[in-house]
């Protein structure tokens, strides 16, 4: 892993309007993600998380802050200046069952970006190319012709992460790739991001509930309470020596995997104690490359 910064996210802040109130989702988030790094980030259900990866990929344009990824500011880019971070940085999404158009085979489904984002080829090489990619995520070429609802969520799965790399994304934004899958194939998709990602360079923003895998693929962590950042380090020194009480509670409530469960059961009974008048403390570096908001 280099020491090159990939994605700077400073002061991020998005706030939805709900009727006369409103929702903070992310208020405040600042982190960087090294090249080559993958950053996880984790926290309960309406944590942020998701509202995170959406912002650098500016699905949702922010409230406040600013992202810079591989040294540019993308805060203020309109669409046409957006456009190639828009191939640089691609997403894979929790639900492999919704996030496919029944109606493309596999071929025209891991197209459809290339075509996007004009990365134009004839049509054997493409069948090629798009070949290629199949067997790098662990599926056939005999499976081009095919459609979604003949896989099961991991081949889908397997599909859109070809889908994503199809463009040569240089960061990739995993939100939940596995949470929705069979604890059986769950580890078999993390083995093949972390290939693909030293095969091809990439950079990743993990977004997990399940602390186990998360701690396997992460280089550090993030731990997202209310919107915010409470904590951050190398996930071994995370898991070995957590210092936010909410990081304490969220990892002695470790789930046990249940894929019909796991997803969403993580609610712990904690309030982030403030100051007495109500200030919500910042993050410090506490030990090299520990951060912990706590007062
Ligand atoms: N488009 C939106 N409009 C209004 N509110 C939203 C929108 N997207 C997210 N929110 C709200 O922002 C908060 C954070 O949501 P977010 O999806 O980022 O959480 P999360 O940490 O990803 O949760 P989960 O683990 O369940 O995926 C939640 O309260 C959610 O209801
Ligand atoms: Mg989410």
């Amino acid at each position: 892993m280099s020491e090159q910064i990939m994605v700077d996210v400073r002061d991020l802040k998005k706030h939805f309007k709900k009727g006369s109130e409103v929702l903070k989702a992310v208020d405040g988030v600042s982190f960087q993600i090294r090249k080559g790094e993958t950053f996880g980030l984790v926290g309960e259900s309406g944590s942020g998380k998701s509202t995170v990866g959406r912002c650098l990929i500016r699905l949702y344009d922010y409230t406040g802050g600013e992202v810079y990824f591989d040294g540019q500011n993308l805060s203020n880019f309109g669409d046409k200046q957006l456009k190639p971070y828009r191939r640089r940085i691609q997403t894979i999404f929790q639900d492999p069952y919704s996030s496919l158009n029944p109606g493309m085979n596999v071929l025209e489904l891991i197209g459809e970006p290339m075509d996007i984002h004009g990365i134009h080829m004839k049509a054997n090489e493409r069948k090629e190319f798009v070949a290629g990619l199949l067997k790098k995520v662990g599926l056939k070429e005999e499976h081009l012709y095919r459609y979604p609802h003949e896989f099961s969520g991991g081949q889908r799965q397997r599909i859109s992460i070809a889908r994503a790399l199809s463009v040569r994304p240089d960061f990739v934004v995993c939100d939940e790739p596995i949470s929705a899958l069979d604890v059986s194939v769950q580890a078999q998709v993390v083995n093949m991001l972390e290939d693909l990602q030293a095969e091809f360079g990439l950079t990743y923003l993990f977004i997990a509930h399940d602390l186990s895998m998360v701690r396997h693929i992460s280089d550090r962590i993030g731990v997202m309470y209310k919107g915010r950042l409470v904590e951050v380090a190398e996930s071994d020194e995370l898991y070995d020596n957590p210092l936010h009480p909410y990081t304490k509670a969220l990892l002695s409530s470790i789930p046990i995997p249940d894929p019909r469960t796991a997803s969403q059961n993580m609610a712990i009974k904690y309030e982030v104690p403030t100051a007495g008048d109500g200030a919500v403390p910042e993050l410090r570096e506490v030990s090299p490359g520990h951060f912990v908001a706590d007062h």
